[in-house]
């Protein structure tokens, strides 16, 4: 790191450089310090000071059956947290609040797709899990076993969770969006013996057939299951449904008749509570484990000190998917922890309209919203009408996840639906971290749109160079320094791979696979993952920077870029761009958009080719596709496109793609 070019402060040979300034910072609000949780840095330094410690206060808030002797182990990469203590986690987010006298207060509004809506207290969701519990254990269900969930988000998907919970068994939630054969690579990898699904769910007023997908997915393999538990969703508009007798069993015939009291089994702090399947870069996914103490203490507190939780008043919405990370730790076990009252909503953000969401905001007056930036990019592309015709006055909080999110889509986020009031969190972290690892705390904060800012109080995160030298200053790779309580424990039945995967290119440090870098101020940005960083006549290039300064044009609502092969310059840079709805642009539209890049960039980053498309190809999850995009570029066979949420979007790409639209 010696040979300063001098050209804007870059560093030739840097491990990602960084060209993207992004100057406007925001404080926190007056009004919203005064009354924060945290409105002062003494929790950072404490935490700084002794981390265990710290972390051993946040694990006091619960309540545990036996207090640990010891707050951790670390035997690198393995760690142990909280040691000897035994608790439960549905005791944690149900009883412990019943006792305390707030079994009325409302735990969740639930909102079907098709406009049904149910309204379940804390006393009624401890009934419903305790008979589940009961439920699960009349069908053999112990203590240490798993159970596979394939469900659409419906309040019996918590619930089907948190009656694992308590009798100990461990769930393998898979997303809804699945197929019959990720549901039984998954089914096979966790040896689960039962499977708890659905006749169907809502999505965009059409019905999709969960439990004709399971009846594939155990016909093909998946022997270990042993019975399968049935929601009735759907009713009269699911199809073919078949029942196997001896197998099949409906929900509301045996879990309705069970007794609501259920005794909550006495786990151990590093019991397993949950499986979560990630894909990683073999094709076959990798069994992310979290356990029992470390997990609930992380997801509490992060829950409640970056939204500011005011239990009381706040009615909070994390509009992800159970079958996500982010719905694990931020729909479920975060905000019942915390007693919180929440919103589920089964559908999609625009049926029947596209004022779904911002409707649920004003019924519910929704203080609190926690969604991803590719929520808040189709939104811009929509347009300002459909926020705008809603009361969005109740709101107070904004949160983003799952991707960075590009400085002008922060300030849409903040100025059309937070009303310029609002703080926004950009919160970085994996399924792996378990719990939210880099982010602003709202009332203490100054925040610059499309950074992550600073690691929690109590983490550990630095940025390093190839070599895993720490920067002060400029891209590199992120890393955490230290282990975390809500951290994975490993990949199920694979500890070599988990070593290899996230502990063996940095010593001693976790690599998180995110490029990142940091300004002069020490803030963090995310970059990227960094096998999406293009080179360019020797300069690694960010994907999110250069995206981010197509989005920073007033035309632009959401883009993607890749680096295809080129003979001279190793890779070009071609841009994938969706303009926002309504607007006409001619051919030379293109131009325009590579002259903004340059003057928000420089020359290094201008795209050889702009294709402008409707839809980018996500995964389920709402990622933008890259490797996909840079077959497209390259002419190469898609192979695999079956993750895809919309496959007719890679189709339509190519056309353009061979017609050369925008072309230099
Ligand atoms: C990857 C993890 C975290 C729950 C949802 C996704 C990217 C996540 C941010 C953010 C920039 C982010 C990273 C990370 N990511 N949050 N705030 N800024 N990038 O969980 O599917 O395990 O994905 O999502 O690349 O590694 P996941």
């Amino acid at each position: 790191m010696t040979d300063a070019t001098g050209d804007g402060g870059q560093v030739q040979g840097a491990a990602i450089e960084d060209y993207l300034a992004e100057l406007r910072t925001f404080p926190p609000p007056e009004e919203f310090a005064r009354s924060a949780l945290v409105s002062d840095r003494t929790m950072y330094e404490q935490a700084e000071a002794d981390p265990e410690e710290f972390w051993a206060a946040q694990a006091r808030a619960l309540t545990w059956f036996e207090p640990w002797d010891q707050v951790l182990d670390w035997q690198l990469p393995f760690a142990r947290w909280f040691i000897g203590g035994r608790l439960n986690v549905a005791f944690n987010c149900l009883d412990r609040h019943v006792e305390a006298g707030i079994g009325d207060k409302v735990a969740f509004y639930f909102e079907g797709e098709p406009g049904d809506r149910r309204t379940i207290t804390y006393a009624q969701l401890l009934d419903e899990v305790g008979r589940c519990a009961n439920a699960l254990r009349s069908l053999g269900i112990e203590r240490g076993d798993r159970v596979a969930i394939y469900m659409p988000m419906i309040p019996e998907l918590p619930v089907a969770m948190l009656a694992c919970a308590r009798i100990g068994a461990a769930h393998s939630v898979v997303f809804g969006g699945f197929s019959a054969d990720a549901l039984r690579d998954r089914i096979e990898d966790a040896s689960a013996r039962l499977l708890i699904t659905a006749d169907g769910g809502w999505r965009r007023g059409h019905a999709v057939e969960l439990k004709a997908n399971a009846d594939h997915a155990l016909s093909s393999g998946a022997r270990s299951i042993e019975n399968v538990l049935v929601v009735r969703r759907l009713g009269d508009a699911a199809g073919n449904l078949v029942m196997q007798e001896g197998r099949d069993h409906w929900w509301h015939e045996l879990v309705s008749g069970q007794d609501p009291h259920s005794p909550a089994e006495a786990m151990d702090a590093e019991d397993l509570l949950f499986l979560l399947y990630t894909s990683g870069t073999t094709a076959r996914p990798k069994g992310i484990m979290h356990t029992t103490g470390g997990y609930l203490t992380q997801v509490a507190f992060t829950h409640r000190t970056v939204f500011d939780l005011k239990p009381e008043t706040d009615v909070y919405w994390c509009a992800a998917d159970i079958g996500w990370v982010t719905g694990h730790s931020y729909i479920v076990y975060g905000p019942l922890a915390n007693g919180a009252t929440s919103v589920l909503y089964e559908g999609t953000p625009d049926f029947p309209g596209r004022d779904r969401w911002w409707s649920i905001i004003e019924r519910y007056g929704v203080t609190t919203l926690y969604t991803a930036p590719t929520a808040i990019r189709t939104f811009m592309k929509w347009g300002t009408e459909y926020p705008a015709a809603h009361d969005l006055s109740s709101l107070r909080m904004l949160g983003s996840v799952g991707e960075p999110i590009n400085p002008e889509a922060w300030i849409w986020y903040w100025q059309q639906i937070g009303g310029g009031r609002c703080p926004v969190v950009d919160t970085w972290w994996q399924t792996e971290t378990g719990a939210i690892m880099i982010s602003p705390l709202p009332g203490v904060t100054t925040l610059k749109p499309g950074s992550a800012t600073f690691p929690l109080p109590g983490i550990g995160a630095e940025v390093v160079d190839d070599a895993g030298r720490k920067l002060e200053r400029g891209g590199g790779y992120l890393t955490l320094t230290r282990p975390w309580p809500a951290m994975l424990r490993g990949i199920y039945g694979d500890p070599e791979r988990y070593r290899q995967t996230y502990w063996s290119r940095f010593e001693g440090r976790y690599f998180a696979g995110d490029g990142a870098k940091v300004d002069d101020d020490g803030y963090l940005w995310l970059l990227g993952r960094v096998d999406d960083v293009m080179n360019v006549s020797g300069h690694r290039v960010s994907t999110t920077e250069v995206e981010s300064a197509l989005v920073d044009h007033p035309s632009v609502a959401e883009a993607a870029v890749v680096g295809a092969n080129d003979a001279t310059t190793g890779q070009v840079i071609i841009a994938f761009v969706t303009l926002k709805l309504g607007l006409e642009v001619g051919h030379e539209h293109a131009e325009v958009l590579r002259a903004h890049v340059v003057e928000k960039i420089g020359a290094i980053a201008r795209p050889r080719v702009v294709i402008f498309t409707d839809d980018l190809p996500k995964t389920r999850s709402g990622k933008i596709m890259r490797r996909l995009l840079r077959d497209v570029a390259e002419g190469r066979d898609l192979g695999d496109t079956t993750t895809l949420a919309d496959p007719a979007v890679v189709a339509e790409l190519r056309r353009r793609a061979a017609t050369g639209s925008g072309e230099e």
